[in-house]
């Protein structure tokens, strides 16, 4: 029979509940004795796979460094044992500095374990995965979100009793108001929809007002095009940027932060805030953890510039620097990967010389060799990660499992559903009637966007378009509607239940590992298409931290 995890706060049995934000555990006292202990759906499976251990050959580490097992097996290196004294022995802000798989994340489970209960910690990670990955090893009574979820949770408590719903496509939603109230501009408009809330969206993720200068700067940096009369296009920005605030029956990602981040929604303070990942955070992610941090309070942040890989999405360049002086935070290095084995260490050292990369002692030599698509399929295994730098590839792979029986799974919902936006776009635009007809459209589709993109010199456009189109493509193999298009694509991208082979981008890897990695067309990294001195930048970021994600065995599928 399987020990059930117990009610983190009196021990008392839990029970599945529904909740505003989906399903959770709750204490089943909760209506005698009103305890409010729970647990996500995330930490009650991983305590439960703590306490009852499988061993059914699941790369996962949950048994590595549960939260349980004993502290005196872990041998810390020199520069993890300063951290653990600085953070010990001083009440300093700490910014740890440092390599791919030095122990960043790892280090701040450490520290965790460290903080006494009565102190209010949060944890704050990247990514749902490491949520999942990391939160069964760190102490009950601290909170472990990511910042969008710590956002979501402040928006909550600001408005009560008020009812919202998150709305990914708020934006597109409230634009529909205003081309409906004003007919006579709508057609301009909705030439430009996506473009219109791309730059809303940015403006708020810089932080910036929408004066002219704020878009013309975000237009340049993200090579974003409005075509049509400038104060309309002016107007209609202003517009929703406007009601997007005052809109707060419903609340988009973006909102989740930017709303704390301008004081709009007061945020939660707390005693100590661990921050994972901070190389890639955004100005409203940066003014949200200042915003949470108690006067007295003490922030102790990690990241690794080298692996900044989110600029397109307004990560700040400059975030770690920001975050280093706002706290005045000791700097501290981790330089030993405890996660590659010798020979992605040295493939690094060559391959990136101006990064500081050394192997834990004693290491393994590894493996990271080239393999056939044909040795790919007989070898890859349930639990391992296959990783590429773009969609199309990852969609030909996993179908080419699938046919022969292998269960699979991409990483990334929301890849799905620009998928099928795209899909939606190009049979509305074309008013296809068949399978034939949509194929022919999505060719010619292609074409025509892509000369377009070609003619503006939009070059990383122009690649994801074609990337999109091919995996498209890709889905629509041995189908007979478009309709079955969609239901592939919705089967097969998930960020939930991540069962079988999971396939990935590498930017959806960030901060994971695993035994076994396959790299699938290893010479897209770096991308050819990157033009900028930064693009080129964050496509060697993007290499580094693909090659960087196995323990044991890499091999590239060319
Ligand atoms: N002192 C140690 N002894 C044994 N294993 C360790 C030690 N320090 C870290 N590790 C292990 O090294 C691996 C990499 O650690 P972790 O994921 O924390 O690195 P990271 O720096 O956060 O990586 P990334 O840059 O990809 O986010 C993990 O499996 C972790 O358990
Ligand atoms: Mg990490």
């Amino acid at each position: 029979m399987k020990t059930l995890p117990l009610c983190p706060v009196c021990k008392s049995p839990l029970v599945k509940r529904n909740g505003k934000f989906g399903d959770f555990w709750g204490c089943s006292m909760f209506s005698k004795t009103h305890c409010k202990g729970s647990l996500s759906p995330y930490k009650y499976n991983a305590l439960l796979e703590t306490l009852n251990p499988t061993n059914n050959g699941n790369n996962k580490d949950n048994q590595e460094n549960p939260i349980n097992k004993p502290e005196k097996t872990i041998i810390f290196s020199k520069y993890q044992e300063e951290i653990i004294r600085v953070f010990t022995e001083t009440t300093k802000n700490m910014i740890i500095r440092a390599c791919a798989g030095s122990g960043k994340s790892f280090m701040l489970v450490q520290l965790a374990k460290r903080i006494p209960s009565t102190k209010k910690t949060i944890f704050i990670a990247f990514g749902k995965d490491l949520v999942k990955d990391l939160s069964p090893k760190i102490p009950e009574y601290c909170i472990f979100k990511t910042s969008h979820a710590l956002g979501l949770s402040n928006f909550s408590r600001f408005m009560g009793s008020k009812k919202f719903v998150v709305n990914v496509n708020k934006l597109y939603d409230l634009l529909k108001v205003y081309m409906a109230e004003n007919p006579t501009i709508a057609e301009e408009v909705k030439a430009n929809e996506s473009t219109i809330i791309r730059i809303v969206d940015l403006i708020k993720e810089y932080m910036l007002d929408c004066s002219m200068e704020s878009i013309s700067y975000i237009s340049d940096k993200h090579t974003l095009v409005l075509n049509g009369n400038t104060s309309i296009m002016v107007n209609a920005i202003n517009w929703l940027y406007t009601t997007s605030l005052a809109s707060l029956n419903q609340v988009d990602f973006t909102d989740m932060l930017y709303l704390c981040a301008t004081g709009i929604v007061p945020c939660e303070t707390f005693d100590y805030i661990l921050v994972d990942e901070v190389q890639d955070f955004n100005a409203c992610q940066i003014i949200l953890v200042e915003k949470s941090l108690k006067p007295g309070g003490r922030i102790i942040a990690v990241g690794d510039e080298n692996q900044s890989i989110f600029a397109f999405r307004a990560a700040d360049s400059q975030a770690m620097t920001k975050i280093e002086s706002h706290f005045t935070c000791v700097n501290l290095p981790l330089s030993i990967c405890y996660r590659c084995p010798q020979t992605v260490i040295d493939f690094i050292n060559s391959e990136f010389p101006g990064i500081s990369f050394e192997g834990k002692p004693n290491n393994t030599k590894g493996i990271l060799e080239s393999i056939s698509t044909q040795q790919f399929e007989d070898i890859v295994r349930d639990g391992n990660l296959v990783l590429c730098r773009n969609n199309a590839p990852l969609v030909k792979y996993a179908y080419k499992l699938l046919s022969r029986g292998i269960k699979v799974t991409i990483k990334g919902r929301e890849i799905g559903t620009n998928l099928i936006n795209l899909i939606v776009k190009i049979e509305k635009k074309y008013n296809t009637a068949n399978l034939n007809d949509f194929l022919s459209s999505l060719s010619d589709y292609q074409i025509k966007e892509g000369e377009k993109l070609e003619a503006l010199g939009h070059t990383r456009k122009l690649e994801t378009l074609n990337d999109q189109i091919e995996a498209i493509g890709e889905f629509a193999e041995g189908v007979y509607f478009t309709s079955e298009i969609i239901d592939k694509i919705l089967q097969i991208f998930s960020d939930d239940n991540l069962e079988g082979v999971i396939f990935s981008t590498v930017h959806k890897a960030k901060g994971l590992e695993n035994e076994t990695v396959f790299i699938l067309q290893p010479s897209l990294m770096p991308s050819k298409s990157a033009k900028t001195e930064e693009d080129r930048r964050q496509e060697q970021n993007i290499r580094y931290v693909g090659y960087t994600r196995s323990k044991h065995y890499t091999y590239l599928v060319p």
